[in-house]
């Protein structure tokens, strides 16, 4: 389902240009729980954010399911990325003038999913346990209760990808633990889950090891 070739990544620096990624190749079926590791400023959100249609590669080809993002133009990028990822970042980016419902109903209304949203909203905040607290602002929950709501707000497109910055790095333990719980049971109902994270616990637990390491990619097995 997703198939990288030949990916490199540059940022000017000064007169010259750069590469944070160079040549990167790797593949990941549908269903994969990809995790990604490296160190800080090793290129592990420049490679998640291209992946997720977020930022372009500067060359290679991105495809997935067939179709190369990489050559998609801004508009077309912004498109397919709210119909086929749902993103969550490490500071949750949820709107803080909006409820929690309203944060999970936003993606809908990008996407024109107009119908039932609210329901559908309402649907996943209790899943993840945040039914009692769907009209209450960002501001007035928990952490580890903001992170489910950007989860649920992932989730609302229903995207068959999902790709995560970080998501456990401002929890405990025990909320880290169910977040990765989370992400084994969307892989298990076929959606590829691509997460960087510095937790060596997951390290055993992922289906796919992606390393990242002075500009290249390569995978443990
Ligand atoms: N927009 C940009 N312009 C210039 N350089 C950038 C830009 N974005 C990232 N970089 C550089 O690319 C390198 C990789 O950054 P990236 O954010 O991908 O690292 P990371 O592995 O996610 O680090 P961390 O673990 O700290 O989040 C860093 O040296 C960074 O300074
Ligand atoms: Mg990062």
């Amino acid at each position: 389902m997703i198939e990288v070739k030949n990916v490199s990544k540059q940022f000017p620096n000064g007169e010259h240009q750069e590469y944070v990624l160079k040549d990167v190749q790797f593949e990941a079926k549908r269903g994969e729980l990809v995790g990604i590791f490296g160190k800080s400023g090793s290129g592990k959100s420049t490679l998640l954010n291209i992946l997720a249609g977020i930022e372009p590669a500067t060359s290679g080809t991105v495809k997935i399911d067939g179709k190369d993002i990489a050559g998609f133009s801004n508009r077309a990028l912004t498109k397919w990325r709210g119909k086929n990822v749902g993103i969550v970042f490490q500071s949750f980016h949820l709107i803080p003038t909006l409820t929690l419902i309203e944060n999970v109903m936003l993606p809908m209304e990008f996407a024109g999913n107009r119908k039932r949203k609210r329901q559908r909203a309402s649907e996943l905040l209790e899943q993840m346990g945040l039914g009692m607290q769907a009209n209450k602002f960002p501001g007035s929950v928990s952490g580890g209760e903001r992170q489910r709501t950007a989860f649920a707000r992932a989730l609302a497109n229903d995207p068959p990808m999902i790709a995560a910055d970080e998501p456990t790095g401002n929890l405990d333990s025990q909320t880290s633990k169910d977040i990765f719980n989370l992400f084994q049971e969307l892989a298990d109902s076929g959606k590829t889950v691509l997460f960087v994270t510095h937790d060596l616990d997951f390290y055993e637990k992922v289906t796919r090891r992606l390393h990242v390491q002075d500009g290249s990619v390569y995978e443990t097995p």
